[in-house]
């Protein structure tokens, strides 16, 4: 029987500051299948990997990303925000906003999946999807990429550019016809908010194969999904996860 996979949500998000080096450095020492980050463009067209369209959620840094260049947003902190996770050290003040080609370097000697999430629904990046898709051909070869997407133009054009992208479309309400959809544009795989399939288990049954859902976190919630045996749990406690996964 197919094994569902884990993947840790920008990293190990529940315990480690999110999307930095430190966090997914931490979810593949708890073994994870996959990764999952967000990704925008800087002023400078670099790809950057970080959740929000501004800064000063998760860095001591102020304002929207494409206004500045690499060179000043690799000055900021992307860990001295998160003193209020139980695991908070000093050190991870030295945390800086990943590029993708750095993420790239740090997964080069695992057998990890890698999700890419392009945040293009509230921001026009232009050429984001020409960028991803040259990084991940320069480092991406052995691994399995899946770009997903709340911005069905993105993966549309993904996929034109690449025909053999593996595309996912992320849902936050049902649709009826998405079976139709996955067919006619050739999804690789649905992204579903866990709300959505735990509120009608039985609804999604016959597309578990193709799913993966984010962002599911309790103990609760990970078992009935993996009892559903959903292709991928996206979650922010992988380590919690792995051990219910593995101990089936
Ligand atoms: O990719 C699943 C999930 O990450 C989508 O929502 O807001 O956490 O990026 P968000
Ligand atoms: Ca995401």
């Amino acid at each position: 029987m197919r094994k569902t996979k884990i993947y840790g949500h920008r990293g190990s998000k529940g315990s480690f500051p999110e999307n930095t080096l430190l966090s997914f450095e931490q979810a593949i020492k708890q073994g994870v299948d996959g990764l999952e980050i967000d990704v925008h463009l800087t002023k400078d067209g670099e790809v950057v990997v970080i959740h929000d369209e501004f800064l000063d959620r998760t860095t001591n840094g102020s304002g929207l990303i494409k206004e500045y260049d690499l060179k000043e947003i690799k000055k900021l902190s992307a860990g001295s925000k998160f003193t209020e996770l139980e695991l908070y050290e000093p050190h991870w003040q030295q945390e800086t906003v990943p590029t993708l080609q750095e993420v790239f370097q740090l997964l080069a000697p695992y057998n990890i999946d890698l999700n890419i999430e392009l945040k293009t629904y509230l921001v026009n990046y232009e050429e984001i999807e020409e960028k991803v898709l040259a990084i991940v051909n320069q480092f991406g070869n052995s691994r399995k990429v899946i770009y997903s997407s709340f911005h069905l133009p993105s993966l549309i054009k993904l996929k034109q550019l690449d025909a053999s992208a593996n595309i996912a479309w992320l849902l936050n309400q049902p649709d009826t016809h998405l079976k139709e959809y996955m067919d006619g544009l050739n999804f690789e795989s649905l992204h579903i908010n866990k709300d959505i399939v735990l509120s009608d288990r039985s609804h999604w049954t016959h597309l578990s194969s193709h799913i993966r859902v984010w962002t599911a976190n309790s103990r609760e919630e990970i078992q009935q999904l993996l009892e559903m045996s959903v292709n991928s749990i996206i979650t922010d406690y992988p380590e919690r996860a792995l051990s219910l996964r593995n101990e089936r």
